[in-house]
């Protein structure tokens, strides 16, 4: 669109100007996920990529708790964000001291975090996840039983994968919380042969009426390799935009739902950061080695 292209250009100049680099989450809008981003992916593929950055500034265009996590990686360089208020529901959902007390209450079971989550709770964890990679890590620690938190829904779609049983948080995202059962099999109904995708951020029961569960990266695979005539995408709306180019002759049947915070990304808050250097990412430095090793730890697995 012609009102991008002008902000387009100033960004693909201060990257050059500022040595930076802009990494998007898979649900960042197209103009940002295809025209201005160096490094894209799911928030595992994200948080692997930020400990190869050789730039001097990276720019999150993601959530913050995906900032705080390339600035633990990355503690050095700078990094900004957007837009200090793009939040997360499960980050929100729960403190340090919550951990502390489940810890207590289960002496000796390892706690897996979520990487959506604070640098605090990440600092009281043993190892983090991602939706890419919880079955692993949480088959890696060998035990019965597992603390996993702060979502109720991808420990109980991981507890039913896995057959570990898992001690979880009434944590939940509220972009995919909102799906139900019956609106998939209304859409089913609509469209036959549809081929539905679910987050396992969804709700067991709507994970139970997908053909297919996995994180941004894995639908995206999926997508790619499969090219089904009609897919739903049970998550969030810029998926299906994104992966048109990908797989252009299939048809992407909605619902989504919108994640807020995520848009509260843009490209002029992209080139705003890049421009005036607003807002570096800073993390409590007592926090920084502990949250650090939970998400090493993660990655090593
Ligand atoms: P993934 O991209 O790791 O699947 O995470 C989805 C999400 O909701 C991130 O906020
Ligand atoms: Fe958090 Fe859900 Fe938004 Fe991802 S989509 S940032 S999990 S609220």
């Amino acid at each position: 669109e012609e009102h991008f292209a002008e902000d387009i250009e100033a960004i693909l100049r201060l990257k050059r100007e500022r040595n930076a680099v802009i990494l998007a989450h898979n649900y960042q809008t197209p103009e940002i996920f295809h025209c201005v981003s160096d490094i894209k992916g799911d928030s595992l593929a994200l948080a692997r990529e930020a400990q190869n950055v050789d730039a001097d500034i990276i720019v999150m265009a993601g959530v913050h708790f995906m900032a705080e996590t390339a600035k633990m990686l990355n503690p050095e360089k700078m990094v900004l964000i957007p837009d200090e208020r793009a939040g997360c529901s499960l980050a929100e959902s729960i403190t340090a001291e919550n951990v502390r007390a489940m810890r207590r209450e289960y002496p000796g079971v390892p706690v897996v975090t979520y990487v959506n989550s604070t640098a605090e709770v990440k600092a009281e964890s043993d190892v983090c996840c991602t939706s890419g990679n919880a079955k692993k890590i949480v088959e890696s620690l060998g035990t019965d039983r597992v603390i996993m938190i702060p979502d109720q829904y991808l420990a109980r779609n991981i507890e039913a994968e896995t057959g570990i049983k898992m001690l979880t948080w009434p944590g939940s995202c509220e972009v995919h919380e909102r799906f139900t059962p019956a609106e998939i099999r209304q859409y089913r109904r609509l469209h036959p042969g549809v081929v539905v995708i679910a987050h396992p951020e969804c709700p067991p029961e709507v994970v139970a009426e997908a053909d297919f569960s996995g994180s941004t990266a894995r639908m995206i695979d999926f997508v790619s390799e499969r090219r089904p005539a009609k897919a739903l995408l049970v998550t969030e709306c810029s998926m299906s935009d994104n992966l048109t180019t990908l797989a252009p002759e299939t048809e992407f049947v909605r619902p989504c739902n919108l994640c807020p915070h995520m848009k509260r990304i843009t490209l002029k808050g992209i080139r705003r950061t890049l421009e005036t250097l607003e807002t570096p990412v800073t993390i409590r430095p007592d926090l920084i080695d502990p949250a650090r090793r939970a998400v090493e730890r993660m990655l090593a697995v």
